[in-house]
C-alpha cells in the first residue's frame, strides 16, 4: 500500500504511484523510499510546487520529448550586459528566467565570484546548425551524446543557461563551485550531471543549468536524489495522468 494514499485524496495517490513507477531503476527504488519517508510532505511540497510553478517551466525536453518547431517563448528579453558578464552578443532568455539570472550572478559577485554566460535561447533553427555542425566535426553518435538534436535542446525554452567555459574544467572553478552549491536556492538546476549519462542522454555538462523555480528546485533536491530529469519525468506523467 502506498502511504499517500492516507492524505492524498485516492486519485492523487494513484497518480503519484503511477508516476514514480514511470521513473527508471535503478532510481524509481530509491526514489520511491524517499517519498515515503516523508509523503504529508511529499504532498504539501507537489501541490505548492505546481501551484506557485508556470507549466513552461517544468516541461520535459529530452531525447524522447521535443517542443514544436514553431515554439519560441512570447516573452523573450535580451540579456543585459550591465546585469551579468556575457561571452557573445544578442543573448536572450525568457524574462523570467534573466531575472532569477540576474539575482544569482549579484549573490554570486558579492562574493567575489564571477558567473558569465556562454549560451542562453536558441531557437529550433540554431539548434539544427549547431547538431550538424557537430555530426560534420565528429559525426553523429558522438554529436548526439553532447548537443541535442533541434526541438530536443533545453535552450529553445529560453530557461536554460551555459555558463563559463563550457568544457567541464568549469567545475573546478570557483564559480562552477560556487553554482554546485548554490544554484538551487535561485531556481536552478543541472540538467545533465556527471555520470548520469544513461539516464539524461547526454555526457557531463557541468555548465548547464536550466532555471525551474526554486520551489521545484528544492522538490528536486529533497525527493529526487536532486536529479532534474527524474523529477521532470515524474511530473510528465504526473500531469498526464
Ligand atoms: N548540449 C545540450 C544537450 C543541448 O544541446 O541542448
Ligand atoms: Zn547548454
Amino acid at each position: 500500500m502506498f502511504c499517500t494514499a492516507m492524505i492524498a485524496p485516492t486519485d492523487t495517490a494513484t497518480k503519484i504511484e503511477l508516476s514514480i513507477k514511470a521513473l527508471p531503476e535503478p532510481y524509481r527504488g530509491q526514489v520511491l523510499v524517499s517519498i515515503q519517508k516523508q509523503y504529508t510532505d511529499f504532498y504539501r511540497d507537489l501541490t505548492v510546487v505546481l501551484e506557485n510553478t508556470e507549466p513552461e517551466l517544468l516541461v520535459l525536453v529530452d531525447k524522447a520529448h521535443a517542443l514544436p518547431e514553431n515554439y519560441i517563448p512570447n516573452d523573450l528579453v535580451l540579456l543585459d550586459s550591465a546585469q551579468v558578464v556575457l561571452n557573445k552578443k544578442d543573448m536572450q532568455a525568457r524574462r523570467i528566467a534573466a531575472q532569477a539570472l540576474y539575482t544569482m550572478v549579484h549573490a554570486a559577485q558579492a562574493q567575489g565570484i564571477t558567473i558569465s554566460v556562454s549560451s542562453a535561447y536558441r531557437s529550433y533553427a540554431y539548434q539544427e546548425s549547431l547538431f550538424s555542425m557537430y555530426v560534420k566535426e565528429m559525426g553523429e553518435e558522438a554529436a548526439s551524446r553532447v548537443s541535442a538534436k533541434p526541438g530536443h535542446s533545453q535552450h529553445q525554452l529560453g530557461t536554460a543557461f551555459d555558463f563559463g567555459s563550457v568544457t567541464n574544467e568549469f567545475a573546478k572553478t570557483r564559480a562552477g563551485k560556487w553554482l554546485t552549491q548554490n544554484a538551487r536556492n535561485y531556481g536552478f538546476s543541472l540538467s545533465y550531471p556527471e555520470g548520469l549519462e544513461e539516464l539524461t542522454g547526454y555526457s557531463w555538462e557541468s555548465w548547464h543549468y536550466r532555471f525551474i523555480g526554486v520551489k521545484a528546485a528544492l522538490f528536486e533536491q529533497k525527493y529526487f536524489l536532486g536529479i532534474q530529469q527524474l523529477m521532470l519525468l515524474f511530473l510528465h506523467t504526473y500531469l498526464k495522468a
